[in-house]
């Protein structure tokens, strides 16, 4: 199926056989927000950045919220199965493979990446998540042996409570995935503590 309905960016990688990374940005953002970062984490590495399709009050999303925290899951699993189907169109359609897909999601994107772990386990072989909740509780179980996923939160986040972040880490651990938690002495903003962390964590082969 060729569906790359999403308004994105793709950047081929500069090295040959490198790994692609799905840049997915936060609310507000765009495609062009993430792409400073992906040398930083991944030098060489392909990249492919969505801009999310939904609108809030004008702001992008990757799927809709009924408040602060609240998620529409029916839209969640809806836009998750979209952006999952976005991936492999992609693959195939600029000749990347597939099996090396890492995303680096921030806040909202962060979110919608760790629904595609939970909802559609095959699309990615990991995940740097920034500022990450649990966006839903799966009805199956997925089987994430094999996926290695970077969790980053900040102590002082005032919208992502600390507990939630720890408890997606536990989700995907119990899920079987490799998960390495780090918290920054930050708030919801990106830190350089947190790219550096996850350029050393990408860069020992996850
Ligand atoms: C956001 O502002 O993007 C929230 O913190 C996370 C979300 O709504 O997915």
């Amino acid at each position: 199926m060729t569906d790359l309905s999403f308004v994105h960016v793709y950047q081929p990688a500069a090295i040959a056989n490198a790994p692609t990374l799905l840049l997915l940005h936060g609310t507000g953002g765009n495609e062009h927000d993430l792409l400073s970062l992906a040398p930083l984490i991944a030098p060489g590495a392909a990249v492919l950045s969505p801009r999310g399709k939904v609108l809030e009050r004008g702001m992008p999303r990757f799927f809709r919220r009924l408040a602060e925290g609240v998620f529409d899951i029916d839209d969640l699993k809806l836009r998750t199965g979209e952006l999952a189907d976005f991936v492999a169109a992609a693959a195939a359609h600029y000749k990347f493979d597939a099996r090396t897909v890492t995303a680096v999601g921030f806040s909202n994107g962060a979110n919608i990446a760790a629904s595609v772990l939970l909802l559609r386990p095959t699309t990615l072989a990991g995940a740097i998540l920034f500022r990450a909740m649990v966006p839903l509780e799966p009805e199956i179980r997925p089987s994430l042996d094999g996926t290695h996923v970077f969790v980053s939160g900040g102590r002082r986040d005032p919208i992502v409570p600390a507990d939630n972040t720890e408890r997606l880490a536990t989700l995907l651990r119990e899920a079987g995935a490799d998960v390495a938690l780090a918290w920054q002495d930050a708030g919801h903003e990106l830190t350089n503590a947190d790219i550096e962390q996850a350029r050393t964590w990408f860069a020992r082969g996850r």
